[in-house]
Formats: structure tokens, C-alpha cells, sequence
């Protein structure tokens, strides 16, 4: 039997530069899709796939991220007492359980490997999942649980190290990490190799890593060595290829949409396709879209 995925680890400590102004004294993470924080949707994504604890990596001026998964007595309080009772269910379903939070601080900014390698102590000697915040998942309609649980599902079947990928146009692979297929099964196969931002024309196939993992501890030793790859960053994807000599990797093809929230079009576009899955937002929603569509 496989050990269960307890813990997942969720690299917080990003500046956010490509949404300044708004991330001046907001975490980018804090942005709302719809009316949570793009944080939140991740979290219940990590919860639904059977996630108990959740480690954050965080940086400088991101302790209101503390504060949102913590209780709020005074503003719990006066919704009890104004009778705003759905309110105050809403954000009691919400929060975590008493000390199913943990919180360290990646000191520099030096990469997503080494981000991940500050969970270390927190994470221990159990396989783990990883949730990049920047990307936001939705099932498909048939499907309809989102990335993090058919990793599981995935993990279940092969065991080892599980990456969850999805079709990105040829022209953008250069801005991800891609991996290789070999033996396929059709929703999951065999990942024969990965590479981090591979240069135009190079990549070995259009399949990027989407920011969803499931990792088995080994990956700490390796990236323990703090070697620098791509960018001069200490990348996840170059501690996996290492991984992958000791123990298998499998893909899994995702199946729905992961929204790139860490782009101004992929957060734009979160924010319609989850607001068009709100059965109280959506009727409206779709009248003013085909208004400013001029399609009315
Ligand atoms: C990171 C990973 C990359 C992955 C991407 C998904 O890159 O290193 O492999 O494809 O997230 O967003 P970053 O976006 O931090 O440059």
C-alpha cells in the first residue's frame, strides 16, 4: 500500500511583480477570484484531494495570509450577533482545523526548489504534495474534481512521484517546465524525462507541468545540494530529474482547465469561467458578457 498524502506544501513567497500595482501591500495570492482568494480556491482543491495539513512557504508582507486562515473573533462575532448567519457558516467551513496550518518563510528568493526544500522539517519523511497558487483548477463537467485529486487517484494506482500536466501551444513551451511521455496509458503515463524552460524549437513535447506534485521525501537530500539551473534558480523540475533515477514519475493529462492566475489574461479569465460556474453569479454574468460583447 501506498503511504496517503497528508501534508501538501504551498510555495506563498512570490513578490508578485507582474501585478503591481495591485500586490504593492496585497500578496498576490490574496487577489480574488470571484469572492475568495485565489489562495483559498487552492486550498479547497488540496482539501477535496484528502490534504489534513497544510504547509505554507511564505515571504516579507505576507502575514495577512496567516491572518485569513486563522479565526476572526471580532468580525465573527458581530456577524453572530447581526443574525448574518450564512456569512458566518461560509467562513466557518472555510477555515482549517486548529493546528492543520503550518507557516515558514523562505529568507530569499531563490527558487521553487528551494522554497519547497524550506518544508523539509515541517513535511518529514512522507511523500507529499506540492500546489504551485498561481494556477487554478476546475474539473471538467464529467470529471469535475479538480487536478490535486486525480493526482491522488493517480498516485494510488502507480505510487512513486506524480506530476500533473496539460497541451500548451508549441510557441509557449519555452515558459515552462515540459516533460517526456513514455509508455502511456492514456490519462496517466510514464515520464521519461523533464526539463525546466526549455529554449524555442527544443522542448520534447507540448506537455507542461501545470504546479501540482505529488513528491516522495527523497527530493529534500537532492535538493539539499542547492545546485541552480534555468534562471540561476534552484528548480523543482532539475531536483525531479535526479528523483527520477531513484524512483518513477508518472504523468497525469488533467483532465479540466488550470487558469495561469500568475498572468493578467489567465486571472482575468479564472475570474468569468469560476463566476460562470456560480449558479447565483452566472445568469447575470452571461446577460452583461454578451452586453459588453456587443452579442445583446
Ligand atoms: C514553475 C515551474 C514550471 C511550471 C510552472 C507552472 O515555473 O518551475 O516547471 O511549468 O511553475 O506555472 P515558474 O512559473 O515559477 O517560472
Amino acid at each position: 500500500m501506498n503511504k496517503p498524502i497528508r501534508k501538501a506544501v504551498l510555495p506563498v513567497a512570490g513578490l508578485g511583480t507582474r501585478f503591481l500595482p495591485a500586490t504593492k501591500a496585497v500578496p498576490k495570492e490574496m487577489l480574488t477570484v470571484v469572492d475568495r482568494p485565489a489562495l483559498q480556491h487552492v486550498v479547497e482543491e488540496a482539501r477535496e484531494a484528502g490534504i489534513e495539513h497544510f504547509v505554507f512557504v511564505t515571504g516579507r508582507n505576507k502575514s495577512v495570509i496567516e491572518d485569513h486562515f486563522d479565526m476572526a473573533y471580532e468580525l465573527e462575532d458581530t456577524l453572530k450577533r447581526r443574525g448574518k448567519e450564512k456569512e458566518f457558516a461560509a467562513l466557518m467551513a472555510d477555515l482549517p482545523k486548529a493546528g492543520a496550518t503550518s507557516f515558514t518563510r523562505q529568507q530569499a528568493p531563490l527558487g521553487l526548489g528551494h522554497a519547497v526544500w524550506c518544508a523539509r522539517d515541517i513535511v518529514g519523511d512522507e511523500p507529499f504534495a506540492v500546489l504551485l497558487p498561481d494556477m487554478i483548477t476546475m474539473g471538467s463537467k464529467t470529471r469535475q474534481s479538480r487536478c490535486l485529486a486525480q493526482c491522488v487517484a493517480a498516485y494510488e494506482r502507480h505510487g512513486g512521484n506524480i506530476i500533473a500536466v496539460e497541451e500548451v501551444p508549441w510557441e509557449e513551451t519555452h515558459q515552462y517546465g515540459i516533460v517526456s511521455v513514455g509508455r502511456d496509458y492514456g490519462d496517466t503515463f510514464e515520464i521519461t524525462g523533464m526539463v525546466e524552460k526549455p529554449p524555442k524549437g527544443t522542448a520534447p513535447s507540448n506537455l507542461y507541468i501545470t504546479g501540482r506534485y505529488i513528491l516522495l521525501p527523497e527530493i529534500f537530500a537532492i535538493l539539499d545540494k542547492g545546485e541552480t539551473g534555468a534562471g540561476g534558480e534552484i528548480q523543482l523540475t532539475d531536483g525531479m530529474i535526479k528523483l527520477m533515477a531513484q524512483a518513477p514519475f508518472h504523468g497525469v493529462r488533467f483532465d479540466g482547465r488550470t487558469y495561469d492566475c500568475g498572468m493578467k489574461l489567465g486571472f482575468l479569465t479564472a475570474n468569468v469561467a469560476f463566476a460562470l460556474a456560480r449558479p447565483d453569479i452566472a445568469p447575470p454574468l452571461r446577460e452583461e458578457l454578451k452586453r459588453l460583447l456587443g452579442t445583446n
